[in-house]
């Protein structure tokens, strides 16, 4: 793998980091707001879509909670005339795109993501005006216009599935992140894949140190990482030559991570990750124990989304997500590559 030139600018100066509300209702009001959720859903006819990241009140309430691959399936197959979408921007204008004749509610137009941030489709125009023949592959977590620009989407769940499908000799432009990109050329043993400098803000302070101090302390533990963490080269390194244990250490999407648990016979995890995870984690899975990698790991922008906020964006309507009809016609071919891959 080799890297694209240095970072255009610094990313860190291309969002503005919310402020994490503190919401305290007690369990009574967070009751009475769920109903009016749900009462509110039914007269709109719609269905609320909720990330593993969002606050577990707003999780509770949800139709359905999973990563962005599962979330941007339930959009394409929804009867539903409005989707709320309790997850970021990205993830709304996804399912605008997947459900051009249905209302897209994002409840709080604050909800960006600082990997998404990272590359304009100016930016990678001017990368593959660079390399004319490469194919150009983008996370899900990218605008509409930089998916437009694409030849393929992934999420963190099928990435080495959607390259794998790549002819072998063909150069692969992988953006916006960098430690996904690692990952996928490991899983694929591609050389040939050129990476875009981004990261995303959160999972890159989950460090290679904090993975070893939680496995020296508690040596039978699994470890599961989410491919975008700062720690996953130097873990791949270690998994390989033994210094971590390469039959419990795994690279997987938020689903990836439930879904291996059920499967596991072990009892005691660390999860590098967002911590919202945590809440369906311990839902599901009660009599297991959960280490998180960094405690600190939070996602200022999938906070935003408030049972108040999803209550008035249901009332009001507003605020919507909404792709231009020409972006959105050439975002869709990248995004239904994947999903027929998937
Ligand atoms: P998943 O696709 O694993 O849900 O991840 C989305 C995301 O934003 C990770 O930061
Ligand atoms: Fe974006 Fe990172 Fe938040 Fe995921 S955790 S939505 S990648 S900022």
């Amino acid at each position: 793998m080799s890297s694209a030139t240095a970072a255009p600018v610094s990313f860190e100066q291309r969002y503005t980091l919310p402020v994490i509300e503190t919401v305290d209702d007690t369990a009574e009001e967070i009751r009475r707001k769920q109903e009016r959720v749900r009462a509110l859903c039914a007269e709109r006819n719609a269905i609320l879509l909720a990330h593993h990241y969002q606050r577990p009140e707003v999780q509770e309430v949800a139709d359905a909670v999973a990563d962005s691959l599962k979330l941007s399936q339930s959009a394409a197959k929804t009867n539903a005339d409005v989707i709320v979408f309790c997850g970021v921007h990205f993830m709304a204008e996804t399912a605008s795109i997947l459900c051009p004749d249905k209302v897209v509610l994002l409840p709080d137009l604050r909800a960006g993501c600082s990997l998404a941030a990272a590359v304009t489709p100016e930016e990678l125009r001017q990368w593959k005006e660079k390399l004319p023949e490469a194919v150009v592959v983008s996370y899900i977590n990218t605008s509409a216009a930089v998916k437009a620009e694409s030849d393929y989407c992934c999420t963190s769940a099928n990435a080495a599935k959607v390259v794998s499908a790549i002819p072998a000799d063909r150069t692969i432009l992988f953006l916006p992140d960098k430690f996904l990109a690692s990952v996928v050329a490991r899983q694929t043993g591609r050389s040939n894949i050129v990476a875009y400098p981004g990261y995303c803000h959160v999972h890159k302070t989950i460090r290679p140190e904090q993975v070893e101090e939680l496995i020296e302390n508690h040596p039978d533990i699994e470890l599961l990482l989410h491919p975008e963490c700062g720690c996953v080269s130097s873990c791949m390194a270690k998994a390989m030559d033994g210094t971590l244990p390469q039959d419990r250490t795994f690279f997987l999407s938020t689903e990836g991570m439930l879904r291996h648990i059920g499967d596991s016979q072990a009892n005691e995890f660390a999860v590098g990750t967002e911590l919202g995870i945590l809440h369906q984690l311990h839902k599901k899975f009660p009599e297991r124990t959960f280490h998180p990698v960094n405690s600190n790991a939070v996602c200022a922008f999938m906070k935003t989304i408030t049972l108040d906020r999803v209550i008035r964006s249901l009332e009001t309507m507003t605020p919507q997500v909404r792709v231009p009809e020409e972006i959105a016609r050439k975002a869709r071919r990248a995004i239904d590559r994947m999903l027929e891959l998937a």
